[in-house]
């Protein structure tokens, strides 16, 4: 029997767009006996030259730069949004009116009201709808799930996640429009990393009761795109403290000002029987400490054990390369895909939808409007 055919229209092709053709391109090796095909039907960028050379190198039967195209085209199932932050949200909303599924990078949106409204649009819709929240996917951060939820840990008392990229510690450096607040939206680096471990702390650790937050800009001046001097608008580094409805408190860390790191995503978790730490930059392992093991004598095996999740995935993804072999971001980048594109396959919705995606956008929202006040925000939703 034929299997059904997921078609794809895939607008924007920078980083988040080959990530996302990796990801569509190599699933049948990573995912034994997929009961679904899919492929990218077409390609839409700024330039119609940039989307036909794509299109060609990548074996795209449409090239454009019109999104309305593909959005419009009867043919195309998905679309996929991999554009700056402040293009979604109309993208979204013109291909949810078209009745399609939607595979849409983070942030969902660049402020909450329309993130919320998106998010319900969706959910009335009955279409696929994911947000790109790919850590979830990673080995590590599935196994560390498990072991809360069997409460292994026990009740979470405390919690830190950081992202920390350098990119903003040379003032040399020409700004990019992450760094925009009219491309990338006023939370800059809050949006930019500050979206993934709100995300993280939230679906691992539970929803949040208060956010204060903090934004730091350490080069006010430096050289726009066009070499001219160009004026910072949006924080290079954030900062959160927060408060759990369970009653944890932690900490959170956005941060492009950070020198010596690489792409840094860590969290440490502090529970009354244990404790659970995570390394993006070591992302085959995931350490655990079981408080309920016997101390003595000296010690006796307690102690932080170094979990080998590596590519241990559960059926139907273990296999290739191999349970043993390393594996890491981009790993989680083809997981996350797998299960919308299996979402969109069986129709049933799974996490992390706009739902999650606007909700970390309300938790955004708010730690922005404590930057401008100082004070704690109450968190409602
Ligand atoms: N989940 C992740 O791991 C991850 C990592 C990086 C970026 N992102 C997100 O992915 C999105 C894209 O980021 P990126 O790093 O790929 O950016 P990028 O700058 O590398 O690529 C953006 C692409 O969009 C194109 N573009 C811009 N405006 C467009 C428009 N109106 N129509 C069509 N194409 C347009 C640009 O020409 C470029 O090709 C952002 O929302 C970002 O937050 C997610």
């Amino acid at each position: 029997m034929k299997k059904q055919e997921i078609r794809i229209g895939l607008i924007g092709f920078g980083a988040m767009g080959k990530t996302h053709t990796y990801a569509v391109q190599n699933l049948p090796l990573f995912i034994s006996d997929l009961p679904f095909t899919a492929k990218i039907t077409g390609v839409c960028t700024r330039t119609l030259e940039k989307s036909q050379r794509i299109a060609d190198a990548f074996r795209f039967p449409i090239a454009t730069d019109c999104e309305d195209e593909l959005i419009r085209n009867p043919d195309i199932d998905v679309i996929d949004i991999c554009t700056p932050n402040i293009c979604h949200y109309e993208t979204a909303l013109k291909a949810l009116a078209a009745g399609k599924h939607l595979y849409c990078e983070k942030p969902l949106c660049d402020n909450a009201a329309d993130a919320l409204a998106l998010a319900e649009r969706a959910r009335s819709s009955g279409r696929i709808c994911t947000t790109v929240f790919n850590n979830r996917h990673l080995a590590a951060v599935m196994r560390t799930k498990q072991l809360i939820d069997e409460g292994r840990i026990g009740r979470i008392l405390h919690f830190d996640f950081a992202y920390l990229h350098n990119s903003c510690t040379d003032p040399d450096k020409a700004a990019g429009w992450k760094q925009d607040a009219t491309v990338c939206g006023k939370g800059g680096v809050l949006f930019d990393l500050g979206s993934h471990i709100l995300d993280l702390a939230v679906f691992l650790c539970g929803k949040f009761r208060t956010i204060q937050g903090k934004g730091q800009i350490a080069f006010p001046t430096r050289r726009g795109l066009d070499g001219n001097p160009w004026q910072t608008d949006a924080p290079e580094a954030f900062y959160m403290m927060v408060e759990t409805a369970a009653g944890a408190h932690g900490m959170l860390t956005a941060s492009k000002l950070t020198t010596g790191v690489n792409d840094d995503l860590n969290f440490a978790i502090y529970g009354e029987r244990g404790a659970l730490r995570f390394s993006l930059m070591d992302p085959n392992f995931l350490e655990f400490y079981d408080a309920t093991t016997p101390a003595a004598p000296i010690g006796g095996e307690r102690g932080f054990t170094r979990i080998e999740c590596v590519g241990r995935y559960p059926e139907p993804a273990g296999a290739f390369p191999s349970p043993k072999a390393a594996s890491g971001w981009l790993r989680g980048h083809l997981m996350s895909m797998y299960h919308f594109l299996d979402a969109v396959y069986t129709g049933k919705q799974k996490a992390p939808d706009f739902t999650d995606g606007a909700y970390v956008q309300h938790l955004m929202d708010l730690a922005m409007r404590s930057d401008a006040d100082g004070t704690a925000k109450a968190v409602e939703l």
